[in-house]
């Protein structure tokens, strides 16, 4: 074969598709319980959006970027995730306007140039929250519920969030000293990364995965016991919400964001047989970001989820089960001369079901296979013109006959019952 697929790109066959659909069908619904309504965003966007927005040292912008320069010299890139690209809207339609806080979704294809392997890639779909114009903890607890809620709606349960606080411009700074002091007799031994890290951001030092790199950091400070106390106010009623609607979570003060935009609460869901890549998904509040971009102060929060990692995690858990929709109708041309009263036939079933039929002149036998293979609730064996059409239920032992005229109705009848 000639042409393949990008390398870390992949297609998605009708076979999985339907998986797809569920996902995002129960993705809308409760994304509308919870009151969020859709943004749709350009694929791409200005590059220093991404840049000034998720942060100039991170691994996404330092290393990740589809990056393009357009035909009149302008440089775009393919969006790495959509909290920047949201909130560029945001500022641009003055959504902020207004007492309300504006609550929106989003189910796309994001970009990242990394390492390709199971649950990593290169275009991936994130389905994604954010609610701008509110600090109230309430917001924060709102995000993490939802989180917790979809998976278990679609088949994923007692998932349960890791929690921290990346902290506020208040608190951070005299942490991040604190950090740098304590680790500083150990440097050197850590690997050439995190003494990178140490000098630009040392808590992103937390979220090296080479071992003896976490062992060096056992004992470090917890940044949980140096909020500040507005921070730390916020964290508790954050965490007194997530206990009163009954979310599992559990304290992960090493947890460190791969984005800089974050203030105050962050969290992760894991699903742990997932391997490697088994963040389900990551999100957190980021109150300075709207700011950042141009727009009044606005605090802010909102997570967002690998869709290619939900489906496997599904598929782990026998969640989709052996159902891929079937038709409601299977028409099989019988042993006249009926392939082209079939067309109509088929023509006048498929105002309101949906209806397969064989295109191939199969034998009747093959085509009851097929129709059995299909899933079919119904089979109609049109046996040519004038004669009756046979209508029969698989599995049922229900068969009756009808006419042309008759048969949708006798169907829809049936489905009553
Ligand atoms: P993130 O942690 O970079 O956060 O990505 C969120 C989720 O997207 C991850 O937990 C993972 O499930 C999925 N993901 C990330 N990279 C890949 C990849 N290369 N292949 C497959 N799946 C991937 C964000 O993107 C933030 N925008 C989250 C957020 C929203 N924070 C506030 N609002």
């Amino acid at each position: 074969m000639k042409y393949k697929a990008p390398r870390g790109t992949q297609d998605v066959l009708p076979v999985e598709s339907w998986k797809w659909q569920r996902v995002e069908s129960v993705f809308r619904e409760t994304a509308a319980r919870f009151g969020y309504e859709e943004i749709r965003t350009p694929v791409f966007e200005e590059t220093e959006l991404f840049a000034r927005g998720i942060g100039d040292t991170t691994d996404i912008v330092s290393k990740e970027m589809y990056t393009f320069e357009d035909r009149k010299g302008r440089s775009l890139t393919l969006r790495p995730e959509g909290t920047a690209s949201v909130v560029r809207a945001f500022v641009q339609h003055g959504m902020g306007r207004g007492a309300r806080v504006t609550k929106l979704r989003y189910f796309c294809p994001m970009f990242r140039y990394e390492r390709p392997q199971a649950g990593r890639y290169r275009q991936f779909w994130q389905w994604g929250l954010e609610a701008l114009g509110s600090s109230n903890p309430a917001i924060d607890a709102e995000i993490i519920h939802f989180s917790v809620s979809f998976f278990a709606g679609l088949g994923i349960r007692n998932t349960g969030a890791k929690l921290n606080s990346a902290g506020c411009p208040t608190c951070t700074p005299d942490y991040n000293e604190l950090l740098r002091r304590e680790l500083a007799p150990k440097l050197g031994e850590f690997c050439q990364d995190c003494q990178t890290r140490y000098e630009r951001n040392p808590r992103r030092m937390f979220d090296c995965k080479n071992p003896h790199c976490q062992e060096l950091l056992d004992g470090a400070p917890s940044i949980l016991d140096a909020l500040c106390d507005e921070c730390r106010d916020h964290f508790a009623a954050v965490r007194a919400h997530l206990d009163a609607i009954g979310v599992p979570y559990t304290l992960d003060p090493k947890m460190a964001r791969g984005l800089d935009y974050y203030t105050k609460t962050i969290f992760e869901i894991h699903y742990e047989k997932l391997g490697a890549q088994n963040a389900l998904c990551g999100g957190g509040r980021y109150d300075g970001l709207v700011e950042e971009l141009g727009g009044a102060s606005t605090p802010a929060c909102g997570v967002s989820s690998g869709v290619e990692r939900l489906v496997m995690a599904l598929e782990e858990e026998g969640a989709f089960g052996e159902n891929a929709p079937a038709p409601d109708v299977y028409l099989v041309a019988g042993e006249g001369d009926c392939a082209s009263s079939n067309v109509e036939l088929a023509a006048r079933l498929r105002e309101r079901f949906a209806v397969e039929m064989d295109y191939q002149g199969r034998s009747l036998n093959k085509q009851m296979q097929e129709a059995g293979k299909l899933g079919a609730r119904f089979v109609v064996v049109n046996n040519g013109p004038g004669g009756p059409l046979r209508v029969r239920e698989s599995g049922a032992g229900w068969e009756v006959e009808a006419t042309l005229e008759s048969v949708a109705d006798v169907i829809a009848a049936r489905m009553a019952e």
